[in-house]
């Protein structure tokens, strides 16, 4: 796998200027959604080298990161005439850049492409590492590649307009990321006061969570290993998110991360030792920040069944990730059903569900 290029930008103009001139291509195309297409386009609209540009614009939301979208991406590079030298520019969350760069790894059996993730979830995670992919059948993520884009440019500008959710959904996969780093790190982003947002720290913090993640992919491109360290929490969480979908109120991605990473820690606790302190920690964050996330104990065997059935298992087993310490990963772990059922106890226990 090629490597990732990631630039924190002082100024995100400058740097995606530079490269457009500097980087050999025909033809230019820019993929945004409906929204960043309307908020986050303009920002590099007027840039040298972007007049000549082809727009492409696809619905927002994780739901349309489908065969449809992606058939009408093809079809716009095919008809404005997209080339093996020709360079698309994503332009958005998750969304856009996991569609995108699908988009560009297989046309014409694939085509360079650069990342501008616009939400904390994307800077964070969705655009860095080179997982590409849609939806397939009602399965998230189903059909995919790996291969990274040559560029990730980074400017945290996007993150003064978000909105509170989509800001704590991105934070818990920094939360993730603090878990299987550093003592020093972890408690950075415990003392972090999401409610009056300082954006500068925020920034530093960004390029802290983005150098870990970029430090595991590299180790572990294709996820053979270690970077299943990155996964966790989303055993439980992808459960929890699934469930939530069936019922009127949908948890965000990172929020079902951040109740899933209580959930697993309980397990590490249990089977690895994972300390007692730490796990009140994430306890009294979450609670505090993300609120809690309700079920009963006849939703149990549903949310067995979810985690069955994820595709991060290699058996019939369920496969966690878990600590045994900040920074002390377990990859490959399994649990037992009476085990999984105590963790949803202690889960609604402590949350008061
Ligand atoms: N989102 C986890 C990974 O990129 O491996």
């Amino acid at each position: 796998m090629g490597k990732q290029h990631i630039c924190i930008c002082n100024s995100l103009q400058q740097e995606l200027q530079d490269i457009i001139v500097q980087t050999n291509h025909d033809r230019l195309f820019v993929l945004t959604d409906e929204h960043t297409e309307k908020y986050c386009l303009p920002l590099i609209r007027d840039i040298k080298g972007m007049d000549s540009a082809q727009m492409i614009t696809i619905a927002a939301d994780d739901t349309n990161k489908n065969v449809e979208s992606l058939s009408s991406v093809w079809s716009a590079l095919s008809r404005h005439g997209a080339t093996r030298h020709s360079l698309l520019i994503n332009l958005g969350g998750g969304m856009v850049t996991d569609l995108g760069g699908f988009a560009a790894s297989t046309f014409k059996r694939g085509i360079r492409y650069i990342n501008i993730p616009t939400t904390l979830l994307s800077m964070v995670d969705a655009a860095v590492g080179g997982k590409t992919g849609i939806n397939f059948n009602g399965l998230k993520n189903e059909v995919g590649v790996f291969n990274p884009s040559e560029y990730v440019l980074i400017d945290t500008v996007f993150l003064k307009t978000m909105d509170h959710t989509n800001l704590l959904s991105g934070y818990a996969e920094m939360l993730k990321h603090g878990l299987i780093s550093t003592q020093e790190e972890w408690h950075r982003l415990l003392a972090f006061d999401m409610e009056t947002v300082d954006y500068d720290k925020l920034k530093e913090m960004v390029a802290a969570s983005v150098a870990i993640k970029e430090k595991v992919v590299l180790e572990d491109p294709y996820e053979k290993g270690i970077r299943k360290a990155l996964n966790l929490g989303h055993t439980v969480g992808h459960a929890f998110e699934s469930l939530s979908f069936a019922s009127e109120k949908p948890l965000a991605h990172g929020y079902a991360v951040a109740f899933g990473l209580i959930c697993e820690l309980y397990l590490s606790h249990v089977t690895c030792g994972f300390p007692k302190t730490e796990l009140q920690q994430i306890l009294t964050f979450v609670k505090e920040n993300y609120g809690v996330y309700a079920f009963s104990c006849n939703q149990y065997e549903e949310l067995l069944e979810l985690m069955t059935h994820d595709k991060k298992n290699e058996s019939t087993d369920i496969n966690f990730t878990l600590l045994s310490a900040i920074g002390e990963i377990h990859i490959n772990q399994t649990a037992r059903k009476e085990l999984i059922f105590e963790m949803f106890d202690f889960y609604r226990y402590s949350m008061g569900v």
